[in-house]
């Protein structure tokens, strides 16, 4: 059994990111939802992380508020594809469980020491606040991560939020540094793989199928004529978040490469862009694990299967 803490900004597909691992308690124990700002501010990434808990019928999983903001910059916010409170579709109800009071950094930094070292994988899905808060204020932790799986980047993809930066690394760019920096292992799940993880209207049905209510709430977060589909030739929405899960659960679903690759952190025109050095033309040693394919089908299969379980 695997120990994961997922850093997260709810957000529609971090939801689903959420409930593939707590459909996932054969191979994953969540230890606790860490929540950053990102999609939508603080207070409501938080209410929605409580809210997913609830759907899934977890009361019991620890919700923790963390940083408000970038280390270095303004916050951005993706209203525009997550909608106002940061989970259009369903009609969730507000959250009844209390939020956790301990603060997700705190929290980030004690599981890690008291754990046995290399027993606990980080799984950020937002921008790396939380994480490299916690690495700066408690650096005995980087040597005690099992990993750290996060999405967020791109290769061949380049942006989706500026033309040469993905979300989450435009967010919060030095974060993303500190944590490429650190020494942990990282793996990166990048719009290159996640671009080709969409939600179909054949796979959106499947979502739906069994007629539970997890099932209906996750068709319902991933409208397949939602605004990201006219990139993606009107063919769906890509799911990016619940990949990292996917990631941990079935391996054999990617193709992977170990590179380096560093976060621009100067240029306001590339600001978050990361360069990977695919062919090794720098010398600098490679920090990351990149994945670069997936077998989409197999993906869904195994995502709408474990969903069912909820
Ligand atoms: C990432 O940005 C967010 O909007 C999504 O939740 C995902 O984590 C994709 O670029
Ligand atoms: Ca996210």
């Amino acid at each position: 059994m695997r120990q994961i803490i997922i850093d997260t900004d709810p957000g529609q597909d971090d939801a689903v990111a959420i409930l593939l691992a707590l459909a996932s308690g054969d191979a994953l124990e969540v230890l606790g939802l860490t929540c950053v700002a990102g999609n939508v501010p603080l207070d409501l990434t938080t209410r929605n992380a409580r809210r997913v808990c609830e759907l899934a019928g977890r009361r019991d999983v620890p919700v923790m508020a963390g940083c408000d903001r970038p280390m270095g910059r303004a916050l951005v916010t993706a209203e525009h594809v997550h909608g106002q409170d940061g989970l259009a579709g369903p009609d969730l109800p507000a959250p009844t469980m209390p939020l956790d009071p301990r603060n997700a950094v705190d929290f980030l930094i004690e599981t890690l020491r008291a754990a046995v070292p290399g027993t606990v994988t980080l799984v950020p899905i937002g921008p790396l606040t939380n994480i490299a808060t916690a690495f700066q204020r408690a650096p005995d932790i980087v040597a005690r991560v099992a990993g750290i799986v996060m999405m967020g980047g791109a290769h061949r993809a380049l942006g989706n939020v500026t033309p040469a930066a993905e979300f989450n690394i435009h967010v919060d760019p030095q974060a993303a540094d500190i944590v490429l920096r650190s020494g942990a292992p990282v793996t990166i799940v990048p719009l290159d793989v996640t671009h080709k993880a969409l939600v179909t209207s054949e796979r959106n049905a499947a979502f739906a199928a069994p007629g539970t209510r997890v099932g209906r709430a996750v068709a319902a977060l991933t409208d397949p004529r939602g605004r990201e589909s006219a990139r993606h030739g009107g063919q769906g929405v890509p799911l990016h978040d619940p990949c990292t899960i996917a990631w941990l659960l079935a391996p054999d679903l990617f193709a992977a490469r170990e590179v380096n690759v560093m976060v621009e952190t100067g240029s306001e025109l590339t600001m978050g862009m990361t360069v990977m050095d695919w062919w090794g033309v720098t010398g600098r040693a490679a920090n990351a694990r990149v994945l670069h394919d997936i077998d989409a089908d197999g993906f869904f299969d195994l995502l709408t299967a474990r969903l069912a379980r909820l």
